[in-house]
């Protein structure tokens, strides 16, 4: 570890990207930077010593106080099933990471375990009664912090989220389809936020993802129709135990918004007896519910092994990537026992998605690409990586 590593232009421009656009910071700000020292060591937080320094030295040069703490998750199997855990017996936020939150103005986190989105309750919980906005920065290694995934303007994707979400309205007939045979049509419901609206900007909130890249999830009624898939996003694939890239596709079909049947190999098998167990906690028609799609927005989000060793992470970033659509299994949401954000991804890249009359994504081009707002946003940076995400790439991407 050195604050002193020499910082390449490219992740300066990240940094202060990060600092300046999607963190806000102020001056006379507290500020907790937070990271797990398991993933200095091939665990799961994946981070460096290195992107933590150069962020504690550019929230310090912005006049703002910066701590940072390394921190130890609780050790626990990866899997967490068929006995589910209770918001009781379920690990919890270690109680040193709460003392600090509750004393922060802002929280830069690298801990991969303490998203918003994809594990505990908790989490969204607590930043919401500490009113305490966190950053959650993905680019959480130097070589992560120099990809044109994470020097790709954060207002750029703000925009392409935004007005993504715009195309995303109420009581209109949404159909999601790909050349493997999946065909899935239904209606748009309300937002899952409330509201009548999906678009909203993320620098209000109190999740703000660094690099940003996906659009809220529609909310489908009377969802009808077959989606074969044959992976998963890697966080939940490894808490369901089954691996991101299928053995065998999986042949989903859908009724009422309901999973009615999953065909295929040893993962449908797996994701079978996973719900089944859900639906005992649950109940049927929250676990075998069906929820999104919505899908990526960064035209960067395709990372080298040289740029991540991991895999997994790879793969999670590529989810971000507008080639991407996924649908949620099962909603956790309403029983308030249950302590995890259910987000059982199943991912189709190539897909079309078209709502009314409006084109979403088609085969990883973005409906809003030619969208007066998002070009004059895109005029702004004419030196840093935008819609052309193929220009910037370095490396082979798998
Ligand atoms: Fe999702």
């Amino acid at each position: 570890m050195t604050a002193t590593a020499p910082m390449p232009s490219q992740a300066a421009i990240a940094v202060n990207d990060m600092l300046d656009n999607c963190a806000c910071i102020e001056r006379d700000q507290h500020v907790l930077i937070l990271a797990a020292n398991d993933g200095l060591y091939g665990g799961t937080n994946i981070v460096d010593e290195t992107a933590v320094a150069w962020i504690q030295a550019g929230v310090q040069a912005r006049g703002a106080h910066a701590t940072v703490m390394w921190v130890d998750m609780p050790v626990r199997p990866t899997v967490i099933w068929p006995d589910f855990a209770t918001t009781e017996t379920v690990w919890k936020i270690p109680p040193i990471v709460q003392g600090a939150m509750k004393s922060a103005d802002l929280l830069i986190s690298h801990v991969f375990d303490l998203s918003s989105e994809e594990h505990l309750k908790e989490l969204p919980a607590m930043l919401k009664e500490l009113k305490l906005p966190m950053v959650r920065n993905m680019a959480s290694t130097a070589p992560l912090l120099c990809t044109a995934w994470a020097r790709t303007p954060h207002d750029v994707i703000a925009e392409i989220r935004y007005r993504t979400a715009e195309l995303v309205k109420p009581g209109e007939r949404f159909v999601l389809s790909h050349p493997n045979g999946t065909h899935v049509e239904g209606t748009v419901g309300a937002p899952g936020r409330g509201g009548d609206q999906y678009a909203y900007w993320r620098k209000h909130g109190y999740y703000r993802p660094f690099p940003d890249g996906i659009y809220p999830a529609v909310e489908p009624v009377d969802a009808e129709g077959v989606y074969i898939f044959d992976r998963m996003m890697p966080i939940w694939a490894r808490k369901i135990g089954v691996p991101p890239k299928f053995s065998a596709p999986v042949r989903m079909t859908i009724e009422k918004s309901l999973i009615r049947k999953l065909d295929g190999g040893p993962e449908a098998q797996v994701l079978s007896e996973f719900l089944a167990e859900l639906a005992k906690v649950l109940g049927e028609e929250d676990a075998y519910a069906v929820r999104a799609p919505h899908g990526g927005i960064h035209p960067s989000a395709l990372i080298s092994p040289a740029q991540c060793p991991d895999e997994d992470y790879r793969e999670f970033i590529a989810s971000f990537h507008p080639s991407s659509l996924h649908l949620h299994m099962g909603r956790g949401g309403r029983n308030k026992a249950f302590p995890y954000n259910l987000h059982t991804a199943v991912e189709l890249r190539g897909a079309t998605l078209t709502i009314g009359n409006r084109v979403v994504h088609d085969n990883g081009r973005l409906g809003v690409e030619d969208h007066p707002k998002v070009l004059e946003v895109l005029a702004r940076y004419p030196d840093r990586p935008g819609l052309d995400g193929e220009r910037w790439h370095t490396g082979m991407v798998t």
